[in-house]
């Protein structure tokens, strides 16, 4: 009997599956209890899924900090979030996102993190290959329907159906990203007004080519988005806007999104170089919303 199957009967779960959500992002995989221990031949499972769909979520996880930490870290090298305020206490690789309030009426965590197209860490020189959120509280509306759904848009397939005439017209261009760009964005939206100022090393630019190429897969995934993309390197600003929001409208139209709608005990996972996503802010105190982060850093040699 193979590893993968010893453990798949030690934890008495159902056969791995790999359930598509009919869109162009997004899978559930069934059939794993992180909490069990996940052997390599599952895990890598898992990461095959994640590269095919670009988010995948395991569903009913009840599952600890250091459980979180260990499955995060079979993907990679894990990234500090740049806001260290908002880490789970004693925790250097877990971040909460959330609107819940201490004591003192200070937030616990990022309030509104994502409210904006993005992709994590553009920023860096080298872009974060995946994030993984835990759901913890998730917020309802009166009826019982949840609250702040992520939507996730495929950028591997937006580029696939660029027409040729586009395609060849990206080549070799490059983008200037950054973390301000996304902070005036957030700020113009009326969101992220309480986080701590960005330090000047926080605002630096990153250059990434318009059309990156996946490190595991190979595939071609547009990397531009109107918030994080400030301009085209050696384009006009006029034409470099354009084509910045061409792009990202592009990208982000509906028929190329996945929503994925919260419930307490998923654990989501995504790949920043295929896909961008967007929370959506549309709750409020008291409906409460907890999820711990975690984040694999890039690959060195990107
Ligand atoms: C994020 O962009 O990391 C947060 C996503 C979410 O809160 O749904």
């Amino acid at each position: 009997m193979s590893t993968e199957a010893t453990i798949e009967q030690r934890s008495g779960a159902a056969a791995f599956e790999v359930v598509p959500s009919g869109r162009p992002a997004g899978a559930e995989i069934r059939g794993v209890d992180i909490s069990r221990g996940v052997a390599d031949g599952v895990m890598a499972r898992i990461r095959d899924a994640l590269h095919r769909w670009k988010v995948v979520v395991l569903r009913n996880q009840r599952i600890t900090p250091e459980q979180q930490i260990a499955f995060s870290r079979y993907f990679g090298r894990l990234e500090r979030h740049v806001i260290p305020e908002y880490l789970v206490p004693g925790y250097h690789d877990l971040v909460r996102v959330s609107n819940v309030l201490d004591d003192h009426g200070k937030p616990i965590g990022l309030v509104d993190a994502g409210r904006v197209w993005h992709t994590d860490g553009h920023f860096l020189p080298q872009p974060n290959l995946y994030s993984m959120l835990y759901a913890i509280e998730i917020p309802h509306d009166t009826n019982g329907a949840p609250l702040g759904p992520t939507l996730f848009a495929n950028s591997a397939h937006a580029y696939e159906q660029l027409p040729a005439s586009t395609k060849a017209r990206l080549q070799g261009l490059r983008g200037a990203n950054s973390l301000a760009n996304v902070y005036a964005r957030m700020h113009a939206e009326n969101a992220a007004k309480n986080r701590p100022p960005l330090t000047e090393a926080q605002k630096r630019e990153a250059v990434h080519p318009v059309v990156r190429t996946h490190p595991f897969t190979g595939e071609k995934c547009l990397y531009v988005s109107r918030a994080a993309t400030g301009r085209i390197v050696d384009m006009e600003p006029q034409e470099g806007d354009a084509l910045i929001g061409e792009l990202s409208d592009w990208i982000v139209r509906d028929e190329n999104v996945y929503t994925h709608r919260w419930q307490v005990g998923d654990l989501l996972l995504w790949d920043n170089c295929s896909s961008q996503h967007l929370a959506v802010g549309d709750y409020a105190l008291p409906q409460r919303r907890l999820l711990h982060r975690t984040t694999v850093a890039g690959l060195d040699t990107f």
